[in-house]
């Protein structure tokens, strides 16, 4: 079957097996190793990507699902090596632990504020991805210091 998708603004045509997840493209065909393999079963959110500007679960994603849509990964976050306001919060507040999951915990902060610069509970408790770490605290202050800075910017 064969599959025509955008990854991180580039056409791809997939002419393969129409069941393999998402994460294997991303990881073994594209070689973009920022997104990670964790449970494999759509449980802990370390595989999260964009598809059409929501964060999905890679690792549950079959290719045979894109044609047509559009992929961001991690690595299309950074515009002329400047970071995403999230990276840069990242950084700030000093996030990564093990660093593991943090890829995917990015993605899908993003993706919340993307869709709502200002967060409320609703929009926090659809943060489910899982850190063995234990970094929570930290991730939510530096989800706090984006915001700021998103509606500073966008003058909000
Ligand atoms: S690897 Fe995809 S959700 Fe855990
Ligand atoms: S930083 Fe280690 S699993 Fe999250």
């Amino acid at each position: 079957m064969k599959v025509k998708f955008i990854l991180n603004n580039k056409v791809q045509q997939y002419n393969g097996d129409e069941e393999m997840p998402l994460l294997w493209y991303l990881r073994d065909y594209a070689k973009l190793r920022g997104t990670k393999y964790g449970c494999g079963i759509g449980a802990c959110g370390a595989c999260t990507v964009h598809i059409d500007k929501r964060a999905v679960r890679s690792c549950t994603l079959k290719m045979k699902q894109l044609e047509g849509r559009a992929v961001r990964t991690i690595e299309d976050l950074a515009t002329n090596n400047i970071l995403h306001i999230v990276q840069r919060a990242w950084i700030d507040e000093d996030v990564a632990q093990c660093g593991y999951c943090q890829a995917g915990q990015i993605m899908s902060v993003v993706a919340m504020l993307e869709s709502n610069p200002r967060p409320g509970q609703r929009e926090f408790s659809g943060l489910t991805n899982i850190c063995r770490c234990g970094t929570y605290p930290r991730m939510r202050k530096a989800i706090e210091r984006a915001v700021r800075q998103i509606n500073l910017t966008s003058g909000l």
